[in-house]
């Protein structure tokens, strides 16, 4: 089976009709809760023929808080009324609770409905923006791997004109890719077929280069974290760059962990949960998907995207614990657990973009470890940065898209841990258990060289790892990981650039 990446999203078309005589056969209709507790009916009456809604308020049947759902009859139309909570709430999360309340709407329309229009008029034009994005992201299925076309939604109409559909968009492209890409089999996905597929799917962005770095050129080079990692799957690894120059200052370097999957090698994994490890990759798919969409909005900025693959599996050429790998910058690392594999890869990733690409900043995004799931669980990301700018931009984007951040301690006493560890090299890349997070933001740190630099442990919202049952309406079901770190990245880049959002392309 050759598969496809990636899904498509359903088309949006703007539509300022009568509701309903639409070629829709649902309308999503969000509804806000005043502060006595009660649906604001007065703002969609038009649309309660009939009265359900008014009746259902006066039981108390439906109060309109986030993720309530009234669902009628009326006119032909199966009509959806969701609960977007109080219209007086704390803007980012009004912000959240439309996304939300938007998409719990969207998983209740029936498979034979194949349109919805949403019903956004009545909304602040950016929380309708976001309401839509969610709606979208909602209807996604992983449908590269099923035998038949499972998307929940095939079109999405819109009833007002004033969106920006370019930047919607982009960012539902962008999410989609990256929780395929992070959602795909392992063996669907090798480093090489990884690589081919990147370079088609930008074949069409000219703005982007995409440049491959093979096994025999990681070698000749002197990637060796990438290579002893990697040299145990007869999958070879790969480093894909991907060039996006949409201005002339020295780039951001975004590095995306990448093992295709991660078994843990010698120090093999045991468990149920080694099946989550398909998506040990959702930090390079964050890249890629961020990517996508800043090359889709023509972003002033100048980014470079580095996706070190792998595939970490035990065999006779695997690395070895007590193993000693020269890394990309010389630094000698002895081989503790070849479970710890991430930071082998990106350390080397990272050090390559400091002093080869002389990146202006540095920012990863890698499912590192355990511990920041033990330590936030499975919503919240890990941020590990010494640089305060960094820290308050992507702390603020953060909040603007909903995907949760949490700053973490880069203790300087812990430091020691990496050099004591070592009998034989500079450093070990593994530790005891305990900080274990704080350990891995360390090591890595190493190999920045100075440079402004952030480091997102991912770990938990990056796979969906136990998320399933918790996880906000837009993210997919089944706990597949659902492309964090998409909005973040984009968020952050235009925090930056002083003319947000320049012309889209098509
Ligand atoms: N990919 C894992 C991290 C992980 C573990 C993510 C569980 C989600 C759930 C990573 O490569 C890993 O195995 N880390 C080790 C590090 C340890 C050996 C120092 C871990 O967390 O156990
Ligand atoms: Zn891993
Ligand atoms: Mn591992």
């Amino acid at each position: 089976m050759v598969m496809v990446l990636y899904t498509r999203p359903p088309t949006v078309e703007v539509y300022q009709g009568d509701l309903f005589t639409s070629p829709c056969e649902s309308l999503i209709v969000p509804v806000f809760q005043s502060p006595d507790g009660k649906p604001v009916v007065d703002a969609v009456r038009d649309l309660d023929r009939g009265g359900q809604l008014k009746g259902a308020s006066d039981l108390g049947f439906f109060k309109a808080g986030v993720g309530e759902v009234f669902k009628v009859y009326v006119d032909g139309k199966l009509v959806i009324y969701v609960g977007l909570g109080r219209f007086d709430d704390e803007w980012f999360r009004l912000l959240e609770n439309a996304r939300r309340g938007i998409a719990g709407g969207v998983k209740q329309v029936v498979e034979s409905a194949r349109c919805s229009l949403l019903v956004l008029s009545r909304l602040n034009p950016d929380v309708a923006r976001e309401a839509l994005i969610a709606a979208l992201l909602a209807s996604y299925r992983l449908e590269a791997f099923t035998s038949e076309r499972r998307r929940l939604i095939e079109k999405v109409l819109v009833d007002r004109g004033d969106l920006d559909l370019g930047y919607v968009l982009a960012v539902v492209e962008g999410v989609y890719l990256a929780r395929d890409m992070a959602n795909a089999p392992p063996h669907e996905l090798p480093p090489r077929r990884l690589a081919d597929m990147v370079k088609e799917l930008f074949s069409k962005h000219p703005n982007v280069v995409v440049e491959v770095f093979d096994f025999d050129r990681l070698v000749k080079e002197g990637f060796g974290g990438i290579v002893s990692v990697g040299k145990g799957s007869s999958e070879k690894p790969a480093m894909i760059m991907l060039h996006y120059r949409g201005s002339s200052e020295p780039p951001l370097a975004l590095v995306g962990k990448t093992v295709v999957f991660d078994t843990g090698g010698i120090n093999i994994k045991t468990g149920e949960s080694i099946v989550y490890m398909r998506s040990d990759k959702a930090g390079g798919a964050a890249v890629l998907g961020a990517i996508w969409a800043i090359s889709k909005l023509n972003l002033k900025a100048n980014i470079v995207g580095l996706i070190p693959a792998v595939i970490n599996v035990p065999s006779g050429e695997s690395y070895l614990p007590s193993d000693i790998i020269r890394m990309w910058d010389g630094t000698v690392v002895e081989v503790t657990n070849t479970d710890a594999e991430g930071r082998l890869i990106i350390g080397d990733a990272i050090a390559y973009a400091a002093k080869a690409l002389n990146a202006r900043e540095i920012v990863d995004l890698a499912t590192l470890t355990g511990a920041i799931v033990v330590a936030l669980g499975p919503l919240i990301a890990g941020l590990f940065t010494r640089d305060e700018r960094l820290r308050e931009e992507l702390l603020e984007a953060s909040r603007r898209t909903g995907e949760k951040l949490w700053p973490m301690p880069m203790e300087d006493d812990y430091k020691q841990w990496l050099t004591k560890g070592a009998m034989v090299g500079d450093i070990a890349n593994a530790g005891q258990r305990v900080g274990g997070a704080i350990y891995g933001a360390l090591f890595l740190e190493r190999f920045s060289h100075g440079k402004p630099y952030a480091h997102l442990d991912i770990a938990g919202p990056g796979m969906g790892y136990e998320a399933s049952g918790i996880a906000p309406a837009y993210w997919p079901d089944k706990g597949l990981a659902p492309g964090y770190g998409v909005r973040l990245i984009i968020e952050y880049v235009l925090s930056r650039i002083e003319k947000p959002r320049a012309q889209a392309s098509s």
